[in-house]
């Protein structure tokens, strides 16, 4: 059932414990991103998946997500929007906030990317709590776009990030822990 590239995809992340902080099991895609074989599977099963979805919109959010949301925008058809921490972007922006451990931080999105009535994908290298998948979300709502999938190479599942997408369905390729 599973497609058979998951497992070299899987295997191609490392696991760094106790990185940032002591007690995190910190989920490294730059060893993915070193095996060329990896990261085309892990493009083309993300493009297999949302070709002929009438998808124009791939939002990508800072910094991950700006690895893996361009060849899937290219590949589909769709043009590409970062979605970025506070003040990076130079024009008008709409912000949404979202809660970390400590404190909060911030995605940042152009007014004028998107169209009311768009059809948009969000995408990320993992989701952990989902506050950031909601805050990208949000800004893509705000703006009239429909989101139509939020798409993570890895979810952290005991977390219950899907759990904050309000009903969004999340399409992961690796669960950890
Ligand atoms: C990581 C990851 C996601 C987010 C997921 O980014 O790349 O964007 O955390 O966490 P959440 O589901 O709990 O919101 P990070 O905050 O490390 O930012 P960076 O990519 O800019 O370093």
């Amino acid at each position: 059932k599973k497609d058979p590239r998951i497992e070299g995809i899987a295997a191609s992340i490392r696991v760094v414990p106790n990185f940032p902080k002591p007690g995190i099991m910190f989920q490294d895609i730059t060893t993915l991103l070193l095996d060329p074989k990896a990261f085309k599977n892990t493009v083309d099963l993300f493009v297999e998946r949302y070709t002929g979805k009438d998808i124009s919109v791939v939002a990508g959010i800072e910094a991950r997500g700006f690895i893996f949301g361009p060849p899937i925008a290219l590949a589909i058809g769709a043009k590409f929007i970062p979605l970025r921490k506070p003040r990076k972007l130079p024009g008008e922006v709409i912000s949404e906030e979202y809660v970390l451990e400590y404190g909060t931080d911030c995605l940042e999105m152009h007014v004028g990317a998107v169209k009311p009535g768009e059809r948009a994908l969000v995408v990320d290298d993992l989701v952990a709590t989902g506050g950031t998948l909601c805050a990208a979300i949000n800004l893509l709502e705000r703006a009239g776009a429909e989101v139509v999938e939020c798409a993570c190479v890895i979810e952290l599942p005991e977390l219950k990030g899907r759990e904050r997408l309000n009903g969004k369905p999340l399409y992961i390729l690796v669960e950890s822990r």
